[in-house]
C-alpha cells in the first residue's frame, strides 16, 4: 500500500509500539502517534533503519505514462524532422530562422505574420515540413535530455563567418554531443567582408568536429540569413539528414510531446508544446508536470488557430490553469479525471520527496549533535 500507519508499521516491523515510537522521534518525526499515517517512501526508509529491504507500490496506474515505442517504426507515419538552432550570441541563428519561415510557403499563405514563439514549421517548396526551435533555453534543455527526451532530431551548429569559434559555440557543441543527434553546420554571415569560412573550419576540426572538408561526416553549409545565399543548400542537407534517419511517428493514440516555453499573454496562459507523437486536438485534456490543461485552442507560430497538431509540430497551447514549466513532458490523458489526478498524484509525490529529505536533514543534525 501507499500509506501505512504507525501502529501497523509497528507491527510489521516486530517493534513494541512505545519503543516504536520513541524511536520514530529519534529519527526526527515530530507530533507523532500510533494513529499518524505515513507515506510508503517514508515508511519504507524507516523500515530501512530497521535492517529491511522494502519495495514501495508507487501507484504507477495513478499517473501518465508514455507508451512504449514501438519495436519496428517502419510503418508508421513519417513526420517532420526537429530541427534545433544553436551557437553563440548574435552569430545569426534568429535571422536565418526569420529567413526560412518567411520563404515558407506557409508564410505566404497567412501573409506572414510572424509571432516569436520559438518554434516553427516551414514547408519547403518541395512540400515537405521541417520544424525549427530557436535555442531553447539551456535549462529547459537539459531538463528535456535528463529525462532522455530527444527533443530534437538534428542540431545546427551556426557559427559566423566573421567571428569563428566563441564560448557559446563550444557551449552548444556540448549539447549537441550530449543529445546525440546528427549535427550539420552552418557557418553564417559569408555576405560579410570579413567573412572567414576556412577559419572557421579549422577551428571548428581543431574542436575535434570532424567536418566533411577534412575527411569527417559532419556537413558545412555557408549561408547568409541576408541575402538567402546557401539556404536551399541548407534545407537540402537537412532533409537529406533527415530521410537517412527515417523520422516516423503514430499520428493516432494518446498524444506526448514537450513544453518548449511559457508565458502569460493578453489571452491568457499559453505553452509552445513540441508534439512528439499523437495529434493534439481542441477538447483534448493534457498534464505537463504538476499542471493539467483542457486544450481551449491551438495556434501555429502566425498566430493562426488550428484543428489539430501533429507530431514534428510545434503550437502554442491555450487553456491552462497554471503555466507548465519548461522543459516538463506532455501526456495526453483518456479524460479530465485521469488528468488531474495524474497531477495530483506528482503534487503528492514531490511532497512525499520533500519529506524525506527533511526527514535526512534532521537525522543527520541528530546524529551529528549525538
Ligand atoms: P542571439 O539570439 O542574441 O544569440 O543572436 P542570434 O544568433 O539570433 O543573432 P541574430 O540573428 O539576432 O543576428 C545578430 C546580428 O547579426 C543582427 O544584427 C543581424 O542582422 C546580423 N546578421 C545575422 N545574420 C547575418 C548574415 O547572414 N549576414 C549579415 N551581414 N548580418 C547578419
Ligand atoms: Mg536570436
Amino acid at each position: 500500500p501507499e500509506y501505512i500507519s504507525v501502529a501497523n508499521l509497528g507491527l510489521a516491523l516486530g517493534v513494541k509500539q512505545h519503543v516504536f515510537l520513541a524511536q520514530l522521534a529519534e529519527l526526527g518525526f515530530e507530533d507523532i502517534s500510533k494513529e499518524s499515517i505515513l507515506q510508503g517512501e517514508t515508511a519504507a526508509l524507516v523500515a530501512q533503519e530497521y535492517g529491511f529491504e522494502p519495495t514501495v507500490d508507487v501507484g504507477e496506474e495513478k499517473d501518465l505514462k508514455p507508451r512504449p515505442t514501438p519495436e519496428d517504426t517502419s510503418a508508421l507515419p513519417q513526420r517532420p524532422p526537429v530541427v534545433t538552432i544553436m551557437g553563440h550570441v548574435d552569430h545569426g541563428k534568429t535571422t536565418l530562422l526569420d529567413y526560412l519561415r518567411k520563404s515558407s510557403v506557409a508564410a505566404g499563405e497567412h501573409g506572414g505574420i510572424t509571432q516569436h514563439i520559438g518554434a516553427f514549421s516551414v514547408r519547403m517548396s518541395s512540400g515537405r515540413d521541417i520544424t525549427f526551435l530557436d535555442t531553447p533555453g539551456h535549462a529547459a534543455f537539459l531538463k528535456m535530455r535528463q529525462r532522455g527526451a530527444n527533443v530534437t532530431d538534428i542540431v545546427i551548429l551556426v557559427v559566423a563567418a566573421d567571428d569563428s569559434v566563441k564560448p557559446q559555440t563550444l557551449e552548444a557543441l556540448k549539447h549537441a554531443r550530449a543529445a546525440k543527434v546528427p549535427m550539420i553546420v552552418a557557418i553564417t554571415k559569408v555576405d560579410k567582408s570579413d567573412a572567414n569560412v576556412d577559419r572557421v573550419k579549422s577551428d571548428l576540426a581543431a574542436q575535434g568536429v570532424e567536418i566533411e572538408d577534412y575527411g569527417g561526416d559532419v556537413q558545412v553549409v555557408s549561408v547568409s540569413g541576408k541575402t538567402g545565399a546557401g539556404m536551399d543548400d541548407l534545407e537540402e542537407t537537412i532533409l537529406l539528414q533527415s530521410d537517412m534517419m527515417d523520422i516516423r511517428a503514430e499520428t493516432d493514440g494518446m498524444a506526448e510531446g514537450w513544453v518548449l516555453e511559457s508565458s502569460i499573454k493578453p489571452i491568457g496562459r499559453v505553452a509552445t508544446v513540441l508534439v512528439k507523437r499523437g495529434t493534439l486536438r481542441p477538447g483534448d485534456f493534457i498534464a505537463a508536470g504538476m499542471v493539467y490543461c483542457k486544450i481551449r485552442s491551438l495556434r501555429n507560430e502566425a498566430g493562426v488557430e488550428v484543428d489539430e497538431a501533429p507530431p514534428g509540430t510545434a503550437v502554442e497551447i491555450l487553456g491552462w490553469k497554471d503555466p507548465p514549466d519548461a522543459g516538463d513532458m506532455v501526456l495526453q490523458a483518456p479524460s479530465k479525471d485521469k488528468a488531474e489526478g495524474a497531477t495530483r498524484y506528482r503534487q503528492e509525490l514531490k511532497d512525499r520527496e520533500e519529506d524525506v529529505a527533511t526527514m535526512a536533514v534532521q537525522g543527520e543534525e541528530r546524529r551529528e549533535r549525538e
